[in-house]
C-alpha cells in the first residue's frame, strides 16, 4: 500500500509511484481503498505482460482497506488497453452523445411531419379513409416524439415524474404499433387480465420497454411464429428465472411477452442486459434494446425474469409493484 502514490490516472485506476498502473483499485469517498471484483485475474504466477493482478479480493481487503499489492498491472502507456470499465463508460458516453444529436434532429422531422399533417388534414374531409390514415400519421408521430423527448432526458438523466395508470390500458395503447413492427407471418395475441392493474409509471417508458421485447420476440422467429403479449398479478417470486437477488414480497402486476422463436443458450442468457452486448449481425443488432429495458424496470423498482431454451422460445416478465391506495385502504 504505501509505494502507492493516488494519483488518479481514470476512473477506478490508480497509478503506482514507478509509473505503472495498478489496475481494479478505486478511492471511496470515506478514502478506502475498494478493490473492484470485476478486475480479478488468474494466479500471479500466470501473469503474461498487460494481465493484472489481483488473484482474489480478500486477499487485499481488510474492512474494506487495502492491504498490500503483490504486483503491477501494466504500464500506463497500456493502461487503455486494460481497463475495460473505463472504455465501457467512455462508449456508452459517446453512445449518449450521438443518440443525443440523431434525437434533437429527429424531434424537428417530427415537428414538421406533424405540421404538414395538420395542414393536409382539412383537405381531405371528404374521404373518410384518408382522413384514418392521416390521423394515424399524427398519433404515431406524436408518439415518435415523445420517445425521443425520453431519449433525451435519460441521457441527459432529467427525471420524469410517473402517472398512476393501467397497465392493461398501456399495453393496449400500443398493441396495433406493436403488430405493425411484425411481419405478418408472426401472429401477435394479447391475453389481458380481467381485474385493474394500477401502477406508478412512465407509459412512454413503458411502451418503448413492450417495443424493444416485441423486436427482438420478431428477430427469433424470422420464418415467422407466435408472440403473445400476456397482463396479470403476481406476487413476485415469479417461478422462472430471476436475474434479481432480492426478491420483494408484494403484488406486483405484470406484463410478458413470449415468442416460439429460437431462444437462447446459457452464454447469451447470462449477458442478455449487457449494453452492447448482441448476437446479431451489424446492421440488425445495437445491442442497447435489453439494456434500455433493464433501466427503465429499474427506474420503476420493478424486477424482470427471462426464461428461455434454445429452440424452444422465450419469456419476458417485467413486474411492476402494484399500486396501493393507502388512503382508501386504511
Ligand atoms: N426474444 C429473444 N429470443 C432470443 N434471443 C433474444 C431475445 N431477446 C433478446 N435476445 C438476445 O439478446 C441480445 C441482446 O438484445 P438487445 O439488447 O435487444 O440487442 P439487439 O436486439 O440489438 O441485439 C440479442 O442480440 C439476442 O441474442
Ligand atoms: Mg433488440
Amino acid at each position: 500500500m504505501k509505494n502507492i502514490k493516488k494519483r488518479k490516472m481514470a476512473e477506478g485506476a490508480w497509478a503506482s509511484n514507478n509509473n505503472d498502473l495498478l489496475v481494479g483499485a478505486e478511492l471511496s469517498s470515506s478514502g478506502h481503498i475498494n478493490i473492484s471484483p470485476c478486475f480479478v485475474v488468474k494466479n500471479v504466477s500466470t501473469r503474461k505482460s498487460g494481465e493484472s493482478l489481483f488473484p482474489d479480493k480478500e486477499s487485499f481487503c481488510e474492512n474494506r482497506r487495502l492491504l498490500g499489492c503483490v504486483g503491477i498491472a501494466c504500464r500506463t502507456s497500456d493502461r487503455k488497453l486494460f481497463n475495460p470499465a473505463t472504455l465501457q463508460v467512455q462508449k456508452m458516453a459517446a453512445v449518449g452523445r450521438f443518440a443525443c444529436g440523431i434525437a434533437h434532429d429527429f424531434n424537428n422531422i417530427l415537428t414538421a411531419i406533424i405540421g404538414y399533417q395538420t395542414l393536409l388534414q382539412p383537405r381531405l374531409k371528404d374521404d373518410a379513409k384518408a382522413c384514418f390514415y392521416a390521423a394515424q400519421v399524427t398519433t404515431l408521430s406524436q408518439k415518435a416524439t415523445n420517445l425521443t423527448q425520453h431519449l433525451l432526458s435519460f441521457v441527459r438523466k432529467d427525471s420524469v415524474s410517473p402517472d398512476l395508470v393501467d397497465l392493461n390500458d398501456v399495453v393496449m395503447n400500443i398493441v396495433s404499433f406493436l403488430k405493425s413492427l411484425i411481419g405478418n407471418t408472426i401472429e401477435l395475441t394479447t391475453e389481458l387480465c380481467g381485474e385493474a392493474l394500477p401502477v406508478l409509471a412512465v407509459s412512454s417508458q413503458i411502451e418503448q420497454t413492450l417495443m424493444n421485447l416485441v423486436t427482438n420476440a420478431s428477430d427469433a422467429m424470422p420464418q415467422g411464429g407466435s408472440l403473445v403479449v400476456k397482463t396479470g398479478i403476481t406476487r413476485a417470486a415469479c417461478k422462472i428465472e430471476g436475474m434479481h437477488s432480492h426478491v420483494h414480497i408484494g403484488p406486483y402486476a405484470y406484463f410478458s411477452i413470449s415468442d416460439t422463436g429460437h431462444g437462447m443458450d446459457e452464454k447469451t442468457k447470462l449477458r442478455l442486459f449487457e449494453p452492447n452486448f448482441t448476437t446479431k449481425r451489424e446492421a440488425k443488432g445495437t445491442g442497447l434494446g435489453l439494456a434500455t429495458v433493464f433501466g427503465v424496470v429499474q427506474q420503476h423498482n420493478g424486477r424482470i425474469y427471462v426464461n428461455s431454451r434454445l429452440g424452444e422460445g422465450s419469456t419476458f416478465r417485467i413486474c411492476l409493484p402494484l399500486f396501493k391506495d393507502e388512503e382508501t385502504e386504511s
